[in-house]
């Protein structure tokens, strides 16, 4: 049945069941557990080429696709990214251990956040980090003083809120001026820290960064954003300073439901290319090198997370109530974002989807759901539900809550399915404890 397959990735085999890129996902379920993260490699890849081939059409040389790690951060997909062509971004200093543990050249990577700890400011410049997202006033001492110690000169960027909404969820969504993240311009916050970074010989201040929000479906948004970008970087240009680069940030939108209907690749970055050119002309100021920098665009509709139902619990005049092996601690997005998700029973693909049914986790909160009414195909006990669209902010942001061990990442190639994360073990969760 056509209406359970969400891309080309999937199909239903003789037997009924969901494949992904001929991966049997009921045979994967039996073997590997459940639940379990699946990740299909091509479809990864299939992501980073899109953004790499389209950036190089629009941009020629003068561009960068950095892979945002929060998204998915474990040791195996740098390799992958990497042999795409992607940089990428850190964080944390558990995001850039992580990716100099996977071999991921430090060189490529850029290190973000918005309260960087002197101990990361250090292990960036020792290990030789790219560049540094400046993102408040006192970073800039700290992170000149460890420079100059140690004779280098680290690239950095200014992360500025362009003040523009995205029109997404108010938890994610980062460009307006009541955030966290950045400076602002209309406040001056951006002028001090670039007069600050003139006196810094430990700093090259090489460019200028800003996310306006996760999940967005709309273009116009970032060209909004790309203009108060450019015309700041050509005052800037002006006053003496020598920037080269503009990273545009992430947040292109995914589909989750099938009704979602994201703006394409080729079409958004062709839509930035326009709108890049045009403000640089606009300002009178020539192309930087354009980043971006897309997280959950690369490897969201890559996965799935595979549960075993448990209870189906209808409860008269309300809901049915199907029941799964996981749940929040596995993908805490509808307990946070009220996001919902596609799925389908794995074992039932080619069933047509007759029942309504809010899927539910284990844990003791009412909020721990999957999603709400959702069409599903008839469920029961032992059958394998399959999640679409979870690659992205599920194992990254997975907790052990109700003491539940994070599952395993399965990773899809050429048909066939292999453990790159393992499941935690009962002992992993007693590990730290002391007593
Ligand atoms: N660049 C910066 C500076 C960011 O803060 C983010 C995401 C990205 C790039 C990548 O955005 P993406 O392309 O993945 O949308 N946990 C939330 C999403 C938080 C996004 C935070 N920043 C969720 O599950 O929806």
């Amino acid at each position: 049945m056509k209406d359970s397959l969400f891309s080309e990735h999937f199909s239903i085999s003789g037997q009924g069941h969901l494949t992904l890129d001929g991966l049997d996902l009921v045979a994967a379920a039996q073997e590997f557990g459940t639940p379990a993260y699946v990740i299909s490699e091509a479809a990864v890849r299939q992501q980073c080429r899109a953004y790499m081939q389209t950036m190089k059409r629009v941009f020629g040389e003068n561009f960068k696709v950095s892979y945002a790690s929060k998204a998915l951060c474990a040791r195996f997909i740098y390799p992958i990214i990497q042999s795409e062509g992607l940089h990428a971004d850190v964080v944390s200093d558990g995001e850039l251990y992580t990716a100099l543990k996977a071999g991921f050249p430090a060189s490529n990577l850029h290190f973000h956040g918005n309260n960087k700890s002197d101990a990361e400011l250090r292990q960036a410049v020792e290990c030789g980090i790219g560049a540094v997202v400046i993102d408040c006033l006192d970073e800039i001492e700290r992170l000149n003083a460890i420079c100059v110690e140690k004779e280098r000169q680290m690239p950095v960027l200014l992360r500025v809120k362009p003040g523009v909404d995205a029109h997404t969820h108010e938890f994610i969504s980062t460009g307006h001026n009541d955030c966290k993240f950045g400076f602002g311009i209309e406040d001056g916050q951006v002028y001090e820290a670039a007069r600050l970074l003139r006196a810094c010989r430990g700093l090259d201040f090489c460019g200028l960064h800003c996310h306006i929000g996760s999940q967005v479906f709309l273009k116009e948004p970032f060209g909004v954003a790309a203009d108060v970008m450019i015309r700041l970087l050509a005052e800037l240009r002006r006053d003496g300073y020598n920037l080269r680069e503009l990273i545009l940030g992430g947040g292109f939108g995914v589909k989750y439901m099938p009704e979602d209907k994201p703006v394409p690749v080729s079409e958004m970055v062709e839509y930035l290319g326009k709108a890049v050119r045009e403000s640089c002309q606009k300002y009178d100021t020539p192309v930087p090198e354009i980043v971006i920098e897309p997280g959950r665009s690369i490897v969201s509709a890559a996965g799935v997370t595979l549960y075993t139902v448990g209870s189906v619990k209808p409860v008269p005049g309300a809901r049915t109530y199907v029941a799964i092996d996981g749940g929040m601690p596995d993908n805490p997005r509808f307990a946070l974002y009220q996001a919902c998700y596609d799925a389908c029973i794995a074992n039932k693909a080619a069933q047509a989807k007759t029942d309504v049914v809010t899927i539910a986790g284990k844990c003791c909160e009412s909020g721990d759901l999957l999603g709400r009414d959702m069409k599903l195909q008839p469920a029961q006990r032992g059958d394998f539900l399959c999640v679409f669209s979870t690659g992205a902010y599920t194992y990254s942001m997975a907790s052990n809550y109700n003491r539940l061990p994070r599952p395993p990442i399965v990773l899809v190639s050429g048909g066939r399915g292999r453990v790159v994360v393992r499941r935690e073990s009962y002992e992993d969760l007693v590990r730290n404890d002391l007593q």
